[in-house]
């Protein structure tokens, strides 16, 4: 009788535990095949950490190939390996995946199979940087959040290839190849949600036409930008952050009241050739203008 109670007793009590562990992850595991809990099924170049089991960590292993992904699988870091392919064939199991790294790999525009991003259905976070793309992946899915592709070699933006991201945040195009004429005129239409754009470290000669409408942040540092089209900051409403330290802007560039825009919080515009400070509105809190021709009185 004693055991009984005793028995049964410990059975509670190391549900418990079980239970308790299980929420506080915040983890839906319940939708989890049985037999995760018993094989984990992990590749062998990989670490599958039983506490985030929707998590495949395959970082730093000199890989040079994709390795079977299995199904569970929400969050996969390939990050700082030596891939060179993408194709179906490797994620066929993989169709939950939220978060994609494969920032610092050996990925060339040529060696992605076609339509390889436009299958993926529920992928939020794509980061590419650091690879060998000429090009933007297209078509790429349109549940994306964050698409991440500095540090590329990137030219070329197919027509269309953003216009059905209307949940992008963030836009990170930093040191690439691009020019003015890689850009549509219509290139960012369809981006409803942007806010930060950062195309710093590009060879830009002139600002890039039909800014999303809910910019925010702006990253245009390190072009060769001369001058800025009147008006500019008028379609968009929020902008608050606008960096173009390291360009070539002097005075004739800068309309009188450019950037006299009251949403504007912080202008960086050091490295450049201004003589006069630009007119900027009150609501400003912090303007840099360090290393321009600007003499002090
Ligand atoms: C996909 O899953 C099946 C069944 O578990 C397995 O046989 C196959 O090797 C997996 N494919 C990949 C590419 O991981
Ligand atoms: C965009 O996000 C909303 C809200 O999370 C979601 O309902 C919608 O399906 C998403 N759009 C796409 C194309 O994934
Ligand atoms: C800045 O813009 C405001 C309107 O937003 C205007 O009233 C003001 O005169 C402008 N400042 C200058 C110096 O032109």
């Amino acid at each position: 009788m004693d055991t009984h109670i005793f028995r049964g007793t410990l059975i509670l009590f190391v549900a418990t535990i079980f239970f308790t562990a299980v929420e506080s992850q915040g983890y839906d595991y319940f939708d989890l095949e049985p037999a995760y809990l018993l094989s984990n099924n992990c590749p062998k170049e990989c670490s599958c950490p039983p506490s985030f089991p929707r998590a495949l960590y395959c970082e730093n292993k000199g890989l040079k190939e994709v390795p079977p992904i299995p199904s569970r699988i929400w969050y996969l870091y390939l990050q700082n390996n030596e891939i060179e392919m993408l194709n179906e064939k490797q994620f066929s199991n993989a169709t939950q995946l939220r978060w994609i790294n494969l920032n610092k790999n050996k990925i060339t525009s040529q060696s992605i199979e076609k339509n390889f991003f436009g299958a993926m259905k529920n992928v939020l976070y794509l980061f590419l940087e650091d690879n060998d793309l000429e090009e933007v992946p297209a078509p790429l899915p349109s549940s994306l959040e964050q698409l991440r592709l500095a540090k590329n070699k990137i030219s070329k933006i197919p027509e269309g290839v953003f216009s059905n991201l209307e949940n992008l945040t963030l836009l990170d195009l930093y040191q690439n190849k691009l020019t003015d004429g890689s850009f549509q005129a219509d290139a960012f239409s369809g981006l409803k949600n942007l806010m930060q754009l950062n195309v710093a470290k590009n060879e830009l000669k002139k600002m890039p036409a039909g800014l999303p409408s809910n910019t925010v942040q702006l990253y245009l540092d390190k072009n060769n930008i001369e001058s800025i089209p009147d008006d500019y900051f008028n379609n968009v409403p929020r902008i608050s952050f606008i960096r173009l330290n390291y360009n070539k802007l002097s005075d004739k560039g800068i309309p009188a009241n450019v950037f006299n825009v009251t949403s504007l919080l912080d202008l960086q515009l050091s490295h450049n050739e201004l003589a006069t400070l630009p007119t900027v509105n009150g609501h400003l809190e912090r303007l840099y203008l360090d290393h321009n021709k600007i003499k002090s009185k």
